[in-house]
């Protein structure tokens, strides 16, 4: 099969076009023939070499979303059948031909969305799912405040908490990255280049707070993080892109009953994930039948372009999700 591999650890440059054997199936994995594979910022951190992929996934290409055709099953699969159609949360090895998958993490393909929009959920509405309502126990009347709302988690983290009933504030890098994120349903977005949004979020609440935070920025974000919630609020990191090492006032965390928390999705199990899919399938799958949560895809590449993807995702100029297309195989 085709592969788009990772040659050295670098700059998208090192993604190259490479034959490889098509990936084995166990019992309990079915194996799809992939139509598109979502691009995340994670790949381009292991890209760099930041970000090994667990020992049981592919070491050397990337990808860990897909939708494709079910090409074959394993002995004991009894859920899915060869020919369904389906969108994938993977390990690693999505941007390729073929991927092999444990068949909990497929995910029927919602409505009448095609591949390419099939393929930009499952990472982000794994990752938001498990993050904002299992550890954020983010409930209907709360508040939720998204940083980098444009980004592909950005995107579905409005929309996702939106559907649930919680009032979504977000911030943002443009005027014109924060004009969509409201158009899509944030109450509220904060230019954060040009407005400090921590004082913007203590105005839009009346010095109330914030309830829940979902933060990928880290570093200097988090004293202010830390001051703009709730009591009783929570903070639950999912990256640290401006760094890991800050300093807090502890007393606050005391004195609002605070909760810091966090979490990788990749290093999970099998069993762990096929949870979070049967949450989705059931609470977020109905909104995406019915238009009223919608893909946001903003381009999309041949994938043998996965270099000029990846270049793309660096610029940060991209609003929702960049997918590769496999169907030219
Ligand atoms: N823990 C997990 O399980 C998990 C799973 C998936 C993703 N993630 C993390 O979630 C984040 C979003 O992923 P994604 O795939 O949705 O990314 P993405 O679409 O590339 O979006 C990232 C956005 O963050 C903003 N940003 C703000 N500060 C930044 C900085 N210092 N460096 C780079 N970008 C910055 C940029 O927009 P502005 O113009 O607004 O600055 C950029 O477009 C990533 O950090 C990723 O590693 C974590």
């Amino acid at each position: 099969m085709k592969a788009i591999i990772i040659t050295k650890p670098g700059g998208p440059e090192v993604l190259q076009l490479a034959d490889r054997p098509i990936p084995e199936y166990a019992q309990n994995e079915v194996l799809v023939k992939v139509k598109a594979a979502g691009i995340n910022r994670p790949d381009v951190s292991q890209r760099k070499g930041h970000y090994p992929p667990p020992a049981w996934a592919s070491p050397d290409i990337p990808g860990l979303e897909i939708a494709g055709v079910i090409e074959a099953v394993g002995s004991e699969i009894s859920n899915w059948k060869i020919g369904d159609s389906v969108c994938a949360l993977v390990s690693g090895g999505g941007y390729a031909e073929y991927c092999n998958v444990p068949e909990g993490q497929c995910l029927p393909i919602p409505g009448k969305l095609s591949f390419i929009e099939a393929a930009s959920l499952p990472e982000t509405f794994f990752t938001v799912w498990n993050n904002v309502f299992d550890r954020g126990k983010l409930r209907p009347g709360e508040s939720l405040l998204v940083h980098g709302g444009s980004s592909g988690i950005g995107v579905a983290a409005i929309q996702m908490a939106g559907a649930m009933g919680a009032t979504v504030y977000v911030t943002a890098g443009s005027d014109n990255k924060c004009r969509f994120c409201e158009n899509l349903g944030a109450s509220r977005a904060v230019n954060y280049k040009t407005e400090d949004f921590e004082g913007a979020l203590h105005q839009l609440t009346e010095g109330n707070g914030i309830d829940v935070i979902l933060d990928m920025i880290g570093g200097d974000y988090t004293p202010k993080n830390i001051r703009s919630l709730a009591n009783d609020g929570r903070l639950i990191l999912i990256n640290t892109m401006n760094g890991k090492d800050v300093a807090i006032d502890l007393s606050l965390v005391m004195r609002k009953r605070l909760s810091i928390t966090g979490s990788t999705l990749r290093n999970r199990d099998a069993a762990f994930k096929s949870d979070i899919a049967r949450n989705l399938e059931k609470f977020i799958w109905p909104y995406l039948v019915s238009g009223e949560i919608k893909p946001v895809v903003y381009g999309v590449f041949p994938a043998s372009e996965a270099a000029e993807a990846h270049s793309l995702m660096e610029s940060s100029e991209h609003i929702g999700k960049i997918i590769l297309d496999f169907g030219a195989f």
